[in-house]
């Protein structure tokens, strides 16, 4: 029997045809005498029918089937009787009266029903993946993941990329996280290191003269793992020879646009709004905003030295800064729900959450409402009033912005505030080039150690590093980072300062990068770019929950895969052959 049509396909205008369809046992219904049986392949369902008409040998094949069998049915197509009519499927209209079936093999009872909505645990749909896939949410995120990456080819094609693979097994290229280390059997007691991105390849490509390079490029990260993380992720990657910010944003942009709007009919509203870091670190409390509803943080340092409460004045004395979170109509909030919400600030890192109610008339009512006066406040809100509730940090800038960035996302959610149909994509630039890591005593790249300053600000370099500003942007959609990249340093002096900056001495500058320091002094082009996480882009466009759920086969929080059970232990002659012993850790 060879197959003539999918499951999705058959309407009414293939009424009389004779077709043959392939496909699982999706569940049958046993009517007295009429026996149905949906079978199921990735474009749909379609309806079989088994009745007073069907030979006697086929009816009782028929009678056989299970779910999740695999069978070949040859029959003809007829339209439903109205009463019969399913306007939730494709397929809905007609049915296929069967003549012929073939049972091409049997399954054993599924460990979980494949249906639209998943019943099983994770842990079980992970270890019987292959049964997962076959769910049509899975196919259709399947599918939506292949349209993205078609979408983003044929473009970037169309605008001169070439398409470009560099190696896995490498030398590591620091972003930040641990490597995954493969060791060597030739060069016994050296390691390859799997990339965590392409990026110092990209560079070196640029350096070759490949101009416009992109891949769709498997990273590696050992990190620890959340929703939107997985230790193998897959970049949309990009490097750009004589460019500025703005054209590696606005290609960006435009591609991007795109794929949403292809593969999955999302229209983003263009042109993505800017903010520089400072913007979105003191009205959203974080690099990462979530512009899909208001309530910003506002800035009461000028507030909080007119007014008497110490807690607020010497936060702002010692360099601090006190900013606060309009509740709109939230005084009428109860003192059990404020103590709730006071235990959440604190969980995220706050020593204390001050919250003021504006009565009619602003009159304040507050546990400081003693030490406070409405004017200053009422300045520094403008948007504020009556029935309003105020709720305040006081801390270290970073604590503070931490704080009620995250308070503000609880809110949102809890108040149901976020519209979740909604496409708030931002762009956030100017970075700061570095910031000082308090425990490793020293300066660290806030994106990675490639970045270019901006150019007015590399006179600042010695006398201040951490006001120093990166050509650096990051595209944040819904409040996920979604991409990030640079104009890169093209000059091998200003490569050599930055090292110096991060505490790296020459010798080691040359040891891990000297390749690198090498090749910009041959000619480097001034280039940038920038990577997105398909895998990121794919669940937002698909609302899925997990990143998880976008990836074929992805790996648990602990790194695992529960379907080949990997990482697992390897043969003694495997290590020997590899100069190593493994120490388990309790042996
Ligand atoms: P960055 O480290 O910001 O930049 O990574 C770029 C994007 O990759 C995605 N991403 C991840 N997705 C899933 N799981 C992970 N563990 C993970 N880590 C990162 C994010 C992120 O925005 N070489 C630079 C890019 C450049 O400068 O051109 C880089 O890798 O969506
Ligand atoms: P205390 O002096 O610790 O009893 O705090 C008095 C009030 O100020 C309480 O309502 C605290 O929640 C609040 N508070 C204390 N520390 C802070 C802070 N760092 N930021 C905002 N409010 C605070």
């Amino acid at each position: 029997m060879k197959r003539t049509h999918h499951c999705g396909e058959l309407t009414r205008a293939q009424d009389g045809r004779t077709v043959t369809l392939a496909g699982w046992v999706h569940g049958r219904r046993d009517h007295g005498g009429v026996l149905f049986v949906d079978v199921r392949d990735r474009g749909g369902v379609t309806q079989l029918v088994f009745d007073d008409d069907t030979a006697a040998a086929v009816r009782e094949l028929a009678d056989e089937l299970r779910n999740e069998y695999v069978i070949a049915v040859t029959g003809r197509v007829r339209i439903r009787p109205a009463e019969s009519v399913n306007p939730q499927i494709a397929t809905g209209d007609i049915e296929i009266q069967v003549n012929a079936l073939e049972v091409l093999n049997r399954a054993k009872t599924p460990p979980f029903l494949i249906e639209d909505d998943a019943q099983a645990t994770e842990s079980l749909r992970l270890k019987h993946r292959y049964l997962d896939l076959r769910r049509p949410p899975m196919q259709r995120l399947l599918a939506l993941r292949h349209h993205v990456v078609r979408h983003i080819r044929d473009d970037l094609h169309h605008r001169g990329f070439l398409e470009i693979e560099t190696p896995i097994l490498t030398k590591s290229t620091p972003e930040g996280a641990r490597d995954y280390l493969v060791p060597s059997r030739v060069n016994q007691g050296e390691c390859f290191a799997l990339p965590q991105s392409p990026q110092l390849f990209k560079q070196m490509l640029m350096i070759g003269g490949a101009d416009r390079y992109y891949q769709i490029a498997r990273c590696f990260r050992d990190e620890d793992l959340r929703l939107d993380r997985q230790p193998e992720f897959t970049q949309i990657d990009l490097e750009m020879s004589f460019v500025e910010p703005d054209d590696v944003m606005s290609l960006t942009e435009a591609f991007l646009v795109g794929a949403c709007k292809d593969a999955a009919g999302v229209t983003l509203p263009t042109p993505f709004p800017r903010l520089t870091w400072h913007e979105a670190m003191s009205r959203y409390g974080t690099d990462n905003p979530d512009c899909r509803f208001a309530m910003e943080l506002h800035d009461l340092n000028k507030a909080a030295v007119r007014m008497e409460f110490a807690v607020f004045r010497d936060a702002v004395e010692r360099g601090g800064r006190v900013s606060g979170l309009v509740v709109k109509g939230g005084a009428d909030m109860t003192r059990s729900r404020i103590d709730r919400l006071i235990e959440t600030a604190k969980e995220f890192g706050a020593k204390g959450l001050a919250w003021v109610k504006i009565a009619d008339g602003w009159k304040l009512e507050s546990a400081i409402a003693k030490f406070l006066t409405p004017e200053p406040l009422r300045q520094a809100l403008p948007g504020a009033g009556p029935g309003d509730l105020l709720l305040c940090v006081a801390d270290k800038p970073a604590v503070t912005f931490d704080v009620l960035g995250r308070l503000r996302l609880h809110l949102g959610a809890d108040l149901g505030l976020i519209d979740r149909d909604a496409w708030a994509p931002v762009w956030v630039t100017d970075f700061p080039l570095l910031e000082y890591d308090a425990e490793a005593q020293r300066h660290v790249a806030l994106h990675h150690p490639f970045t270019a300053p901006r150019a007015e600000d590399v006179p600042r370099l010695d006398a201040a590093p951490l006001d120093v500003r990166a050509q650096a942007y990051d595209v944040v959609l819904n409040g996920i980072e979604l991409g990030g990249g640079s104009i890169r340093i093209h000059r091998r002096d200003v490569q050599e300062k930055m090292f110096d900056l991060l505490g790296m001495s020459n010798e080691a500058a040359r040891a891990q990068f000297g390749f690198l320091l090498d090749a910009l002094d041959s000619g480097a082009p001034p280039h940038g770019g920038i990577a997105l996480g398909l895998d990121r882009l794919v669940m937002l466009l698909g609302k899925a929950e997990s990143i998880r759920d976008v990836i074929p086969f992805p790996k648990t929080q602990k790194a695992q895969c529960p379907l080949t059970e990997a990482p697992s232990t390897v043969s003694p002659t495997q290590l020997k052959e590899l100069g190593m012993t493994l120490k388990r850790p309790d042996g």
